[in-house]
């Protein structure tokens, strides 16, 4: 297969519209079908894209005839739609983590090497020239030997939202710590060996709301490299609560990601300091769909695969099952995830 991918897209809210138009960008994809909860969202986004057909059942889209999907939804709806586009062999691109369960990503997982089709989680960062450049200064020893890490990721979350519902997102570590900074850190520093967490509720405390809102998780990586990471749907003001520092044997790098931007880097050794900016880089959601784009023709893998996505996930629900029964945990040992 070559040509002009035919994707359909299952949801129609803030990320469909974003990978969309990042599809689009490409110049290598049409988008001939979207299905949402309501035809009427359907309809405006569809509006919007050029797109004329629209559904409230995702299963019209096969009248598409679409060579692959896209799936921007609430993670609780999530599996039944990815097991879906999987089961009718379609290349997939999830725009969230890969399951709200351990035990759902190892069932799409199977899903997946079972249709022997491609299937992508949406985390970014790792198409980012900001990550790619950290990653490349900090294998190059640019700020010597790693030593510890401290990440800031608060983001103001509205109560209304799914993403503020346990059980409609899966939680704020699931949610938010996976993207920020758990997938990247993993693709630089190996996979963590322990994890520690607290958590706190104190500004939106009803029971169906997100248990942990606020937390504060400690990794630890290969090679003795710790990790502090503070994140959380609190965040008043306007102040600056995304980035992170590097602290190195010889320097410190800290990278300022931002959420939708291309963000910027700043390495310190000793009385040098160097900034790189990437104001003109490649937006990071347009070169992951074209890495997705090549891979759905080719069948490879792209950065995000579900083998990899499966341990954010487990990362992620080791933050919430560490910082809600007061232990650390040694991740994949003695780990055993609830469901
Ligand atoms: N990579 C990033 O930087 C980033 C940032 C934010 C979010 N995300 C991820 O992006 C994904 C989508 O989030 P979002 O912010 O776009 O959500 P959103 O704006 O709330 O949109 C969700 C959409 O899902 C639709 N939907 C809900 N249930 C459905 C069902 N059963 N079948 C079909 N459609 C259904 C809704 O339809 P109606 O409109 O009809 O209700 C709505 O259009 C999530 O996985 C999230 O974690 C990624």
């Amino acid at each position: 297969m070559s040509g002009m991918l035919r994707l359909a897209i299952i949801g129609a809210g803030f990320m469909a519209r974003r990978r969309a138009r990042a599809f689009v960008a490409t110049g290598r994809a049409h988008i001939v079908g979207i299905a949402a909860r309501r035809l009427s969202s359907a309809k405006t986004i569809g509006a919007e894209l050029g797109c004329p057909h629209c559904f409230d059942d995702y299963r019209r889209l096969l009248d598409c005839k679409p060579d692959a999907v896209l799936i921007e939804v609430p993670h609780l709806v999530q599996d039944e739609l990815v097991l879906w586009a999987l089961g009718q062999g379609l290349p997939t691109l999830i725009g969230g983590p890969l399951s709200v369960s351990v035990q759902g990503g190892e069932k799409i997982l199977g899903a997946a090497r079972h249709a022997g089709v491609l299937l992508e989680c949406g985390f970014e960062a790792r198409y980012k020239a900001v990550w790619e450049t950290a990653k490349e200064l900090l294998h190059a020893g640019r700020i010597g030997q790693p030593i510890a890490v401290q990440s800031i990721a608060l983001w103001n979350g509205k109560s209304e939202s799914w993403y503020y519902d346990q059980a409609a997102s899966g939680g704020m570590p699931l949610t938010h710590m996976s993207y920020a900074f758990i997938n990247p850190l993993r693709w630089i520093f190996g996979e963590p060996l322990r994890v520690s967490a607290f958590a706190n509720r104190i500004k939106q405390t009803a029971a169906d709301y997100v248990r942990e809102e606020t937390c504060v998780a400690n990794l630890l990586f290969p090679q003795q490299v710790m990790c502090s990471m503070l994140a959380g749907y609190v965040k008043s003001g306007s102040g600056d609560a995304w980035g992170l520092t590097i602290v190195g044997t010889e320097g410190t790098m800290e990278l300022q990601p931002t959420e939708m931007e291309n963000g910027s880097l700043r390495i310190a050794c000793g009385e040098k300091a160097e900034t790189f900016e990437f104001s003109q880089a490649q937006d990071a959601f347009i070169a992951q769909a074209h890495a997705f784009i090549d891979s759905a023709w080719t069948n490879a893998h792209c950065r995000n695969g579900p083998e990899d996505c499966l341990r954010d996930l487990q990362v992620a629900i080791a933050i919430s099952v560490s910082a809600r029964e007061g232990r650390s945990i040694e991740l994949f040992q003695d780990f055993r995830p609830f469901s």
